[in-house]
């Protein structure tokens, strides 16, 4: 957490002009700036920046916002890392909020090693620029694959001397702890005896998605059959190679402006591509994709074309890898090369236009491409047809959207000749059977977590909220009047000690856990002020809102707290119910009003899907889209059903 004084320290220092100017080329236009807009193309300026007012405006796209708004949408951070960032920018130190010892710790070995990590890397290039054996091995032998001078000091390629522990002298000379040295892998030490990792490579540095180098890979300059031809860093507190992908600090803003990521195989095949311009390329390292490293690509953008080398071999390997990108819900192009080629090879023989010619008209369709190359080979052989027919079927099957999968259904049933019906059938197997193992796995889990947190009944979240004026008001009312007061006490485990939980917090649990949000503006901006004041670490004084510079909370806020509402008033219309303290009714009355609130949800929901459903039926929409909804409809059904059991205080025996 950084504190709130550093956060206005670096609102106020970080000018909005200078921040954008980093990305932006600005002209000055009247007492405001103008730019290309980097968040869509365009050939002629309407990215406005106004120095007054803080803020930039595109009339081209619409964005627009503050400074750090700005570095959120550009550089793809979170609000706290682009304070961070901002904070880095004007060298102001940021005030942590206090931290564990543990943490403290952590975050020391980290930054330790990321210190190292930075030095290596300064010291690798140095050795490829001005060293002797640098030059004359590992810059020559850049040149002689053609590796521009501009492409070195945008990758920071460097050279590690061949040479047992020059590298480990130069750190630990510099002071750097061997300890430390040994985390990042770059030395390596074996009972008494210590050496440098990489000898004799060529060095290319692994950024992180904000541009920290974080490892590294090393090309060999041996032509030995022995050597490896690349090694890589291990696995660090700061290297987590299944994380990241290669380039993408150097890719994250052509991706976002293309709106597509070419996806190659090797370091090399990364530069190359950069060279001839095309800038929105990653490298997987010659590995099968993460999922995580997927979602890295997804964050910027949902198209992804794989450049297969021309090896069959190869590209029958990744077909299955290939599958997980798909249930991301991306769109999954492939372009294969002509034989023996890598994209490294192939695009040093082409100027870079007929580079992107080729590559816009030979990409194809991941599904259709595999479905050809796999029918292709099993021609009439009824065994490998239906192997073949199963793991189309498997890929189609991963398509999370019913639409594209219908698509894909009817041309694959084209292409390898099979009735639409067997193809719809197969993958209707396939994803029953995931979604009832899904369904079990949630099931297991949510008991596991009810036992755990009595929790209410969640209102599943392909719900919309709807506007509940008496009922979000109600929770509002006990939010700030009530907020602080104590809820009950649990216990995480047997073992543990008892931690209370407030009224505030515990509707703050509900409301988030569903993601819910209120309708009403006034409202959901006290929540959200509640929030980030409990966030601090407090509950906030009721004076807080009674005083607050925004007139219409200040007014609905003494309307709430005056003695109107006070709680055995209110109580009284609930009829039937004896209860006896203050606090029974807080258990009662906190829970009541966050069910009314939720069923109020869940009975817009039902009403509506019901109407959709019958809407889908009259129009005779695809069996899949049906089912979907009839599904929906069932999930909503059972959570009124189990809503309507749960119970104010019965919550919290
Ligand atoms: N790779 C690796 N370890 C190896 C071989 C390969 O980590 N022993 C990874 C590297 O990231 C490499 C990628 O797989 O960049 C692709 O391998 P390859 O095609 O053999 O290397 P290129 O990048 O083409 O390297 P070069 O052109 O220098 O031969
Ligand atoms: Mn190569």
């Amino acid at each position: 957490m950084i504190d709130k004084g550093t956060v206005d320290r670096i609102i106020e220092t970080a000018e909005i002009t200078d921040v954008i100017q980093d990305f932006v080329n600005l002209k000055k236009r009247g007492t405001n700036y103008l730019g290309l807009c980097p968040f869509h193309n365009e050939k002629t300026p309407s990215f406005n920046v106004s120095p007054s007012k803080g803020i930039f405006k595109c009339f081209g796209c619409g964005k627009g916002g503050n400074a750090i708004n700005f570095i959120m949408e550009h550089e793809h951070l979170s609000y706290p890392e682009a304070l961070r960032y901002l904070a880095n920018k004007y060298n102001i130190e940021i005030e942590e909020k206090e931290q564990s010892a543990e943490e403290i710790k952590e975050k020391n070995v980290r930054d330790s090693l990321q210190i190292v990590t930075n030095f290596a890397a300064k010291y690798f290039r140095e050795n490829l620029k001005n060293n002797q054996e640098g030059r004359s091995v590992g810059l020559s032998y850049l040149k002689e694959r053609s590796i521009r001078e501009d492409m070195i000091d945008k990758f920071e390629l460097g050279y590690s001397l061949d040479q047992w522990e020059s590298f480990t002298q130069a750190a630990l000379k510099k002071g750097f702890k061997q300890d430390y040295l040994e985390k990042t892998g770059l030395t390596i030490v074996k009972e008494d005896k210590r050496y440098d990792r990489f000898r004799g490579r060529i060095m290319f540095p692994i950024h992180s998605l904000s541009g920290n180098v974080i490892g590294f890979g090393g090309r060999t300059m041996k032509k030995d059959e022995k050597t490896a031809k690349y090694i890589n860093s291990p696995e660090s507190e700061i290297y987590h190679k299944s994380n990241i992908l290669y380039g993408i600090y150097h890719a994250k803003k052509a991706i976002t402006k293309n709106e597509k990521c070419y996806m190659v195989e090797g370091y090399t095949d990364v530069i190359a591509l950069h060279q001839k311009g095309i800038e929105n390329v990653v490298a997987s390292s010659g590995t099968s994709l993460t999922e995580n490293q997927i979602r890295l690509v997804k964050r910027f953008t949902p198209n992804i074309t794989i450049i297969f080398d021309g090896d069959p071999a190869g590209i029958k390997a990744s077909l299955r890898g290939i599958d997980l990108i798909l249930e991301q819900g991306m769109n999954v192009k492939v372009l294969l090369l002509p034989d023996g080629e890598d994209p490294d090879s192939f695009s040093q023989k082409q100027s870079a236009s007929e580079l992107v010619k080729y590559i816009e008209e030979n990409e194809q369709d991941f599904i259709h491409f595999k479905t050809r190359l796999l029918s292709e080979e099993a021609q009439n052989d009824p065994v490998k047809r239906a192997n073949l027919i199963n793991d189309v079927v498997r890929s189609i099957s991963m398509i999370p959207d019913g639409i594209m999968r219908t698509v894909y259904i009817k041309n694959c049933s084209s292409i390898l000749d099979i009735d639409e019906k067997v193809l719809y059938e197969e993958t209707n197997k396939i994803r029953n059977k995931r979604a009832r193992q899904k369904h079990r796995r949630e099931q297991a889990g949510r008991e596991k977590e009810e036992k755990n947190n009595q929790n209410l009944t969640s209102v599943p979240s392909f719900i919309e909220e709807v506007y509940s004026e008496t009922q979000e008001k109600e929770i509002i009312r006990l939010l700030l009047q009530y907020g602080a007061e104590e809820l009950y006490t649990y216990k995480e485990d047997k073992y543990s000690d008892p931690k209370t939980l407030t009224v505030a917090q515990y509707i703050i649990k509900e409301i988030l856990n569903d993601e819910l949000e209120f309708k009403n503006l006034i409202y959901k901006q006290i929540f959200e002020e509640y929030l980030d004041i409990l966030n601090k670490g407090k509950h906030p004084e009721k004076s807080h809102f009674i005083y607050h510079s925004d007139e219409q909370i200040s007014k609905l806020a003494a309307d709430l707290l005056s003695p109107a509402y006070e709680l055995s008033e209110f109580f009284k219309k609930k009829s039937g119910v004896y209860v006896e303290t203050e606090d029974m009714k807080l258990k009662m009355l906190v829970p009541e009003a966050i069910i009314a609130y939720k069923r109020k949800i869940l009975e817009k929901a039902q009403k509506d899907k019901e109407k959709e459903l019958q809407q889908a039926q009259k129009e005779g929409q695809e069996q899949d889209k049906i089912m979907q909804l009839q599904q929906e409809y069932q999930t909503i059904a059972q959570a009124i059903n189990s809503i309507s059991k749960d119970r104010g205080w019965v919550v919290f025996r």
